[in-house]
């Protein structure tokens, strides 16, 4: 119940109870949203992985269904781990997915519905040639780092390719295997892509995006006219999602990032909270390319014990390419917005340096609010010191107490009434070398009198021109998670927070703003969100 278990979600997708983490082979098939997860049926700790499964009208709602895919070959008896649904050009699925031998290698296998008429594809029947790729001496594959294959995609010469992720050493690689059938696979001699010193590159994703539109890109239509491509790679050692934006060429199925779209760490982030292993796939039904993203606790192991569950799925996002050709936006899908409730529109007002307004009348601990700030008084600006280049650690250095002149201002979420506890996300704008540099932060070090929680600040830099344009925040909020899009999506952060206090009708929201000069609230709206129908 909400009181025995108050950062259990009421929309964000979990199971029942136990383990979750990546999101698996999600899709469209016959009108219904797929999603396999990795999933501990023993367990709120990692281990025992099967395939577990849920289905979809609308990416909200969501009907447990068996286990669809579980250890049963030699190929995969200690584990079927992540992989990708690619649908043919005749409308049915195929999964691709890593599976355990009995060595402990890593291998990648097939399976396919046992009765595509079915739309809930209940049953999973796997290829008896599995494995369909593996380590072997000859090619030299890291069996302890190769694995999570990608959607496949159809070349032009008819053959179909897929990409794995590996290692070597510190570098990180995108094994690229070709086939005909789906069943037989060659390794090319060329890797799709590759970077140094990134470590292992876990849950690699490659899509197309449209370069002059927000509508997705069929995975069938990859080679198609005005689209770039997107390299995702998570990094087991940071645990954060890294993507490039870049060029494919086709016959020689090499990707290169374009100059200033960086692999690794200096690179960009879908997220910079939590968010991890992420995976796209391309609504047909809607013609637009969906994100979904696991994001994992805050809280201690023995807290995830004694709660009985660990892990939760981001809200999944739309995302598209920026006008820029730069980075992505991203957006939690529209469905979502059917959850709202008891819609609260306050006035444009202008919040004064330090001073706090809290928003009335929303269930706070289960929330979506949307709020629009319109800066002035830039001469006033902090100047931004060249080596403040890391934007997380700035954000841990000016936390939202330390008060600054344009900002910190933006939500207090989660807060209780004393203020004992409380989550921020804010911005602070900086003047920097020939512009006003926007930094959005999320602060979890006072979100919960919980000692034993990760309280790591997370911070991004925004790209846009607050001069010009207003700065927007959104925050989906829900009992032990807030999810904020900086910039109409420009930069994302996800935080986990347990509080103590400031749970169910006892948690409150506020705008605020400790800077020293004042900033106008041009919008702020608020919705109490109601419980969907998960699992
Ligand atoms: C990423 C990951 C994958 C692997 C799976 C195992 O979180 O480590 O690389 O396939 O989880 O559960």
């Amino acid at each position: 119940s909400a009181t025995s278990q108050p950062h259990r979600t009421g929309y964000h997708f979990q199971p029942p109870k136990n383990w979750m983490n990546d999101p698996n082979g999600p899709m469209i098939y016959k009108g219904i949203y797929h999603l396999f997860y990795q999933y501990n049926p023993k367990g709120a700790v990692w281990g025992n992985i099967v395939w577990a499964h849920s289905t979809s009208r609308d990416l909200v709602n969501w009907t447990p269904q068996k286990v669809a895919i579980y250890p049963s070959q030699p190929s995969d008896i200690d584990g079927a781990w992540s992989g990708s649904a690619t649908i043919f050009p005749d409308g049915t699925p195929a999964m691709l997915f890593t599976g355990i031998n009995p060595t402990g290698q890593q291998v990648q296998n097939l399976a396919m519905p046992k009765n595509p008429s079915d739309p809930y594809l209940l049953e999973w029947v796997k290829s008896p040639k599995n494995p369909v790729m593996a380590p072997t001496p000859e090619n030299q594959i890291n069996a302890s780092s190769f694995r999570d294959p990608t959607t496949a995609w159809l070349g032009a010469d008819g053959r179909w390719k897929v990409v794995i992720g590996s290692r070597i050493n510190r570098k990180g690689l995108a094994y690229l295997y070709r086939s005909k059938d789906f069943v037989y696979w060659i390794k090319a001699k060329t890797l799709l892509h590759s970077a140094e010193d990134t470590g292992m590159w876990e849950c690699v994703d490659f899509f197309p995006v449209s370069v002059n539109s927000s509508v997705g890109v069929d995975m069938l239509s990859i080679l198609g006219p005005n689209v770039k491509y997107v390299f995702k790679a998570s990094l087991d050692d940071t645990k954060h999602d890294y993507y490039t934006v870049g060029e494919y060429d086709p016959v020689k199925d090499v990707y290169t990032p374009d100059e200033g779209s960086v692999d690794g760490d200096s690179g960009l982030r879908y997220d910079y909270g939590k968010f991890y292993a992420s995976k796209s796939f391309f609504d047909s039904a809607k013609n637009r390319m969906i994100l979904w993203g696991w994001i994992n606790e805050s809280s201690s192991v023995s807290d995830d014990i004694k709660k009985g569950w660990s892990g939760i799925q981001a809200i999944p996002r739309v995302i598209w390419l920026d006008k820029s050709g730069k980075q992505l936006l991203q957006w939690p899908i529209k469905e979502i917005e059917m959850l709202r409730t008891n819609a609260v529109h306050l006035p444009r007002k202008v919040l004064q340096g330090g001073s706090v307004l809290e928003v009335p009348r929303v269930t706070a601990a289960q929330a979506d609010v949307e709020i629009t700030f319109k800066v002035s008084h830039f001469r006033k600006a902090e100047g931004l010191d060249p080596s403040w280049t890391n934007p997380q650690l700035l954000c841990s250095q000016k936390g939202a107490s330390v008060r600054g002149s344009l900002g910190p201002f933006g939500l207090l979420v989660f807060a209780s009434k004393g203020m004992q506890e409380y989550t921020s996300v804010f911005f602070r704008i900086f003047k920097g070398q020939n512009k006003y540099v926007v930094l959005m932060c999320s602060d979890q070090s006072r979100s919960s009198l919980n000692p034993d929680n990760d309280k790591t600040t997370y911070g991004a830099f925004v790209d846009v021109d607050p001069v010009h344009e207003h700065l927007s925040l959104r925050s989906l909020i829900d009992h032990s998670v807030v999810e904020s899009f900086g910039g109409q999506g420009k930069s994302c952060m996800t935080a986990r927070v347990y509080p103590i206090l400031a749970i169910n009708e006892d948690a409150h929201l506020h705008a605020f703003n400790n800077g020293s000069k004042s900033v106008t609230i041009t919008r702020l709206s608020a919705w109490s969100m109601k419980k969907a129908n998960i699992n």
